[in-house]
């Protein structure tokens, strides 16, 4: 399992991550049944991309609960299977598409059983993946769950069915996730949808729609139910959480983010992280992602004066070299990013940093990659997600600029990119041994029962003797032995 910010990960030796940051592929479960009337019928689910997609299949579950489905984790006993699919990189659709063939051998086992698609590719494509794939007869876009029980329906008589309508509202705000194959611990909690910013590269903001902040009072009431029910850590999801800004006041929520400084009624993404912050000194608050462009020294503030909230931050480049950034659209400069580094450091000094790389991006010279490099260098991440530039139809790129730098020096720079990256993450941790971190636990090691595995502030996963712990516990734990991926210490009594 992977993903930027991109909890749940399996916890042990991770490498970092090489080609994709996107989560693959995982069958998701109900928790427990809810007391709702069931219709007789399974649902089987499963899921890829970023954790925003993770999050929207916990709304989907709850949706489906209410509608009277049960789950299952046999595609084959299903008699509705969904794919939560993400466009990010061709290889990303490519999966899906590969996947999509696998499961569709339900069809043979159970008549009558449906297909339905959802997310990001079937935003994409729409009606044409009806025509590309014989196998699906739903296709919803990430703002038309509410509509599946009627697109189950009409799937149900053997007509295909489409809602893919992006919606400028849609935040699901009370529709409360019924959570998937969780570790009871930690949970995620999306506070806005949708992205404005139109990066020249990414398809996001065409699969997902306009920005949209969800309301506060709803975030911070799920993030206390969860609390309630002894999960111990929240992350709190956006595109771009920067540019989080709520308000009851309806004629104020056009405005931009300075005028909400001013104006006591707005929440941003500082105040909403300190409401969040504020439930319980237990409970660990999260976020992703930062935009280097939006991210303010108030946000570092408000990191700086809670001990709850994680002093970690991820930070995407994309890339060291200006040019490349004017052109990606990123709308700050090398020299911006280095000071937006300069301010966690000076403001949340024990910070670790993580970041999003892409090389070979549209005419990128062997001197602009250098300055990535160089970067890379100055930073020191602790975490990142590096990938090859994958050209995605109908992006501003796709349009405007040739897709020119051949795959394999593509590939050789992102194998440099890599290698450094784990050089750093190889000195990062070395530098983590001696030290003692306040761990959440959140599992049993799969590797080993009699060890527990948890995260620090930095999101570094730590494995160690089990002793009288369990999940959901804070520990202290003394690093004694590290790899490139994963910290091992020992509890501290
Ligand atoms: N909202 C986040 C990124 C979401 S997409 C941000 O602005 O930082 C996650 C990552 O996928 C991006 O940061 C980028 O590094 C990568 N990505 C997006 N589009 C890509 C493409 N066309 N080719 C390769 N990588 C891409
Ligand atoms: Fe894509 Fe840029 Fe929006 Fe991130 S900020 S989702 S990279 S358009
Ligand atoms: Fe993929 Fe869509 Fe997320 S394209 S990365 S699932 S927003």
């Amino acid at each position: 399992m992977e993903n930027t910010l991109y909890n749940n990960e399996v916890a042990f030796e991770i490498e970092p991550k090489v080609v994709d940051e996107t989560r693959q592929g995982e069958t998701l479960t109900l928790e427990k049944k809810n007391g709702l009337r069931s219709n007789g019928k399974k649902f089987y689910i499963e899921s890829y991309g970023c954790q925003m997609n993770f999050a929207d299949s916990e709304v989907v579950a709850s949706i489906l609960a209410n509608a009277g489905f049960d789950s299952t984790s046999e595609f084959l006993e299903a008699d509705l299977i969904l794919i939560n699919t993400c466009s990010i990189r061709d290889n990303a659709e490519q999966r899906v598409r590969y996947r999509l063939q696998h499961l569709g051998a339900v069809k043979k086992k159970k008549r009558g059983a449906v297909i339905g698609v959802l997310g990001c590719m079937a935003e994409r494509l729409k009606e044409k993946f009806l025509e590309e794939e014989k196998l699906v007869d739903i296709v919803a876009g990430p703002d038309a769950y509410r509509a599946l029980p009627s697109l189950i329906e009409e799937a149900e008589t053997g007509q295909k069915s489409v809602n893919v309508l992006l919606s400028r509202e849609e935040t699901y705000a009370e529709i409360s996730p019924v959570r998937l194959n969780s570790n009871g611990v930690s949970a995620f909690i999306s506070i806005m949808r949708g992205c404005d910013n139109m990066c020249a590269f990414c398809v996001v903001p065409f699969t997902r729609g306009r920005e949209r902040s969800r309301d506060a009072e709803s975030i911070v009431n799920e993030a206390r139910e969860l609390y309630k029910n002894g999960y111990r850590e929240v992350t709190l999801l956006g595109q771009n959480v920067d540019s989080y800004r709520f308000s009851k006041d309806e004629k104020l929520v056009g405005k931009k983010l300075v005028d909400a400084k001013y104006d006591e009624s707005v929440i941003n993404f500082a105040r909403l992280m300190e409401m969040v912050a504020q439930i319980a000194t237990d409970l660990r608050v999260r976020f992703s992602t930062s935009h280097p462009k939006d991210m303010t020294d108030d946000v570092l503030h408000t990191m700086a004066k809670y001990h709850n909230i994680c002093k970690y931050i991820h930070l995407p480049v994309q890339s060291g070299n200006s040019r490349i950034l004017g052109m990606m659209n990123r709308t700050y400069n090398r020299e911006w990013y280095q000071q937006r580094i300069a301010a966690i450091k000076t403001i949340v000094p024990e910070a670790a940093i993580s970041t999003d790389i892409i090389a070979g991006f549209c005419s990128e010279t062997e001197e602009e990659h250098q300055d990535t490099l160089s970067l890379m260098e100055e930073v020191k991440y602790s975490m990142a997600y590096m990938f090859a530039y994958s050209e995605r139809p109908g992006t501003v790129a796709a349009k405007k600029f040739a897709d020119d730098i051949p795959e394999e020096t593509k590939k050789r720079r992102l194998q440099e990119i890599v290698d450094l990256h784990r050089k750093h993450s190889w000195e990062l941790n070395l530098a983590d041994v001696g030290k003692t971190f306040e761990v959440l636990v959140e599992g049993v090691s799969l590797r080993n029962e009699a060890e527990l595995y948890g995260r620090n502030s930095q999101n570094k996963v730590i494995v160690f003797q089990k002793k009288n712990l369990a999940p959901g516990m804070y520990a202290s734990v003394k690093v004694t032995d590290c790899t490139s991926g994963t910290l091992r210490g020992e509890v501290i009594e």
